[in-house]
This record gives structure tokens, sequence and C-alpha cells, in this order.
């Protein structure tokens, strides 16, 4: 006999309330969704967050079904990962979601990023998220260059070989020496096996461990403080006699919804790329890649994926090899210390003036320009082009505590405008 449904919803109730009694499940969801208020202003700059949780959560799982048939040896990663795309039922799809997931990792994560360059999100009390941003920004590209490696393609070997040998510009401090490093970092005295190998296991566990960490880290700080928002006011100076923010919204349901519309756009945009151009012409997926690793056979033009290649620019515009690292590594330091270059009284790009608005739009089209130039031959008029471009990415961060400082900015409004 059918239980009457009152019964039933009575022993789902009494259930939730066992499982709250031991676990904090309701406070949870209280806490961080529907009862987390969220700026009611937010527009399309604020669905990358979620997408970088979606594009993640797509890399592990793709990632762990990868593995069950991807063999981490010399002899055998090419043609296990050709058994893959042709062989394994749906396996093409799975590791074109991944390949291409690794691109789309790195757009929506610029796009997150972009967002708080505009809107001074890592400004004064958020100083924490964009510190644990930033190095899920670093540990995301280990993560990338490590994996590249992994289908043992002609791109993966000498890609790799570039790249370890690097670290071999360090010069001889007694303690330690560049040769001595990159030697360790191969695991032998030439791109091997044995890199291979471990490349496998920090690629499949060590940095996924320590991206799913540091990401919770950065919610963990965000929900600490609260998010920012395009007016760059903090709602919590203004609440209402039961002390939520007048202008604030219950993260659920408004921005789950408004988020389910984001994640539909770009699964549409991504399923389009993954179903008609998986590879981006090469530049998702390299076409030397589809070339089984020859030790003995230099490809003609070694360059990276298109998300390294802005900082691969700034690394061949200088002619030193330990100048280039140095101040490549500089373009990475110097995003870290944003919070403190900032010296404005205002935080949105809304209220800033115009010598703001004029650097972060130079800043912009430089990053995307050494990203073109990056990808090119290195001709002697690119590395000319690369040397200014590198000039105006530095200028932005040395000249950002004076300009944003002496600049005259517009009033900020007490409280968030919804007009825009
Ligand atoms: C796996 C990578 C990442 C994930 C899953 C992630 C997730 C999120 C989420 C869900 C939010 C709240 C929603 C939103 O504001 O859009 C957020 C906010 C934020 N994220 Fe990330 N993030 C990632 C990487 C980064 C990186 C690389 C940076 C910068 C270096 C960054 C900087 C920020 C900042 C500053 C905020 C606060 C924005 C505001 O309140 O206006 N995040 N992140």
């Amino acid at each position: 006999m059918a239980r009457p449904a009152s019964s039933m919803r009575s022993q789902i109730t009494a259930l939730g309330n066992w499982v709250d009694k031991r676990l904090p499940v309701s406070s949870f969801w209280r806490d961080h969704l529907s009862e987390y208020y969220a700026p009611k202003n937010f527009n399309f700059w604020y669905f990358f967050g979620s997408l970088a949780l979606l594009v993640l959560v797509n890399q592990i799982i793709t990632g762990i079904f990868l593995t069950m048939q991807y063999k981490p040896s010399a002899a055998e990663a090419f043609a296990s990962v050709e058994f893959i795309m042709r062989d394994v039922p749906m396996g093409w799809l799975i590791r074109y979601m991944h390949s291409t997931g690794a691109s789309a990792f790195f757009i929506v994560i610029y796009l997150h990023m972009f967002r708080a360059l505009l809107y001074g999100s890592y400004r004064t009390p958020r100083e924490l998220i964009w510190i644990f941003g930033m190095l899920i920004y670093v540990v995301l590209m280990a993560e990338a260059f490590m994996g590249y490696v992994l289908p043992w393609g002609q791109m993966s070997y000498w890609g790799a070989q570039v790249i370890i040998s690097l670290f071999g510009a360090i010069p001889d401090l007694g303690f330690i020496s560049g040769e001595s490093l990159v030697e360790w970092i191969r695991g032998d005295y030439s791109v091997s096996d044995a890199t291979l190998n471990r490349f496998f296991a920090l690629h499949v566990i060590a940095l996924p461990l320590a991206l799913l960490l540091l990401v919770m880290l950065h919610l963990t700080a965000l929900h600490q403080v609260g998010s920012n928002n395009p007016d760059g006011v903090e709602i919590k100076e203004h609440k209402d006699p039961d002390g939520k923010p007048i202008d604030g919204i219950p993260f659920h349901p408004y921005y789950t919804v408004k988020d389910i519309f984001g994640v539909g756009m770009f699964m549409l945009l991504f399923a389009f790329i993954i179903f008609y151009a998986p590879d981006g012409g090469g530049l998702l997926l390299e076409h030397d890649n589809f070339v089984p690793a020859d030790p003995l056979v230099t490809p003609e033009h070694i360059k990276p994926v298109w998300y390294f290649t802005p900082f691969f620019a700034i690394l061949k515009a200088i002619p030193d090899k330990l100048g280039g690292v140095a101040v490549m590594g500089l373009a990475i330091v110097v995003l870290f210390l944003l919070p403190w270059l900032d010296r404005s009284p205002v935080k949105s790009i809304r209220y800033k003036g115009w010598i703001s608005k004029i650097s972060l739009v130079v800043f912009s089209i430089s990053f995307v320009r050494l990203g073109m130039l990056g990808i090119g031959e290195g001709t002697p008029a690119e590395l000319r082009e690369s040397q200014v471009w590198t000039a105006l990415y530095f200028l932005f961060f040395i000249t950002m505590p004076f300009f944003s400082r002496m600049e005259k900015t517009k009033p900020v409004p007490e409280r968030v405008t919804s007009s825009h």
C-alpha cells in the first residue's frame, strides 16, 4: 500500500533533522546561500567566479576519466591518447572537454581578474581574496604546463625542454645552481620518462589538491568580508533594523538563478568550440603536438599555448637569459602587489579619474598584444614591439601609486546604484 505523502514528508524532515544535529548542513546553506547577502547590482562581470568553479569541476571530472586510459610513460603516452581519441567510447569528447577546458579556464580567469581591476575588488578589505586568487593563478599555470607535457607530442617534449631550461639561467650560488636545479626538476639529464612520470603525479593529484584548497580559502575569505560590486561601495555599511544590508539580496535564489543563465550561455559556447573547432585551428592544441615526441628533431618554432604567450613575449623581449627570466617572473609578482599599489580614494573605475581609465585600457591592450606577439615567430620587428609593450605593462604598476592618489575622482554614492 502506498504511504500517504504527508507521512513521507515528515520522515524526510526527521532524517534531515537527524543529519543536521550531526552535520551543520542547514546552517551552511543559510550562511553561504539563502541568507548570504550579495550586492544587488552585480552585472555581467560577476558571472566569471561561478564559471571558474564550473570549469574547475569539468577539469577534475574529465581528468579522472582520462586517467583511466592514459599511460604515463614515454613509450606509451602518445599512443594511449590516440587510443582515447579513436577507440574509447566517447573518449574524444572527454579528451576535448579537458584540453579545450584548459583554455576555457584561462579565458574565464582572465575575465574574472579583469573584473577585479575594473572595480578595485583587490582593495581593503579584500586583499587576501586577491592574494589567494593570484596563488590560484600561479598553480593553474603550473597545472596547465604539466598537463600539456602528458600527451608526449613534439610540443609537449620541446616545450618542457625550453621551460625547464629557463631555471638554468640561475647562476651558481654555491648551495644551488641553475644547472643542478634543472636536473632535479627533470629527474634526468634530459626531458625523459622520469620527467613525464613526475609531471603526471603533480598534474593529477598534487596541484589539483592545492587548487581545491586555495579555492576554499578564496571563497572563505570572500564570505568573511562580502562581495565588492560595480560601484565599489560597502553594502555592510547600511543595514536595516534586522541587521541585513539594505542593498543586499540573498544569494539564493537571486544569484543562483542569474548564474544558471551564465552557465547556459557558457555551455553553448563551449559546446560549439568542442564540436566545431576543438583545436582552435592550432591555437588550443598546437599542430606539432599531433606528432609523437622525438628528442632528435626540434620543431621549427617552439612556443607555448596562447594563455602563456604574454609572459613568453616578455621573456623574449629581454635579450639576456637571466634578465628575461627575472623580468618575466616580476611581471607575475607585481600583480600580487596591486592592493598596495592602488592608492585611489575610490575603488571602482566608475568613479576614478581619466588617468586610471586610460592606464587600464593601455595595460589591457599591452597584455593582449604581448600575447599575440608571443605566438609570433620572434622576428626583430616583433621583438622590438614586445619591448615597447613590456615597458607599458610595467609602467602601469610603477606609476599607479602616484596617479591613483593624485588624480581627481568623482564623488562615490552612499548606496549602490542599480540603473547601470
Ligand atoms: C579556480 C579559480 C577561481 C575560482 C573557482 C574563483 C571563484 C570565485 C567566486 C565564486 C567568486 C565570487 C563570485 C564573483 O565575484 O564572481 C570570486 C570572487 C573573487 N575572485 Fe575568484 N576565483 C578563482 C580565481 C581567481 C583569481 C585567479 C583571482 C585574481 C588573481 C581572483 C580574484 C577574485 C576577487 C578579487 C574576487 C572578489 C570580487 C568582488 O567581490 O568584486 N579569483 N572568485
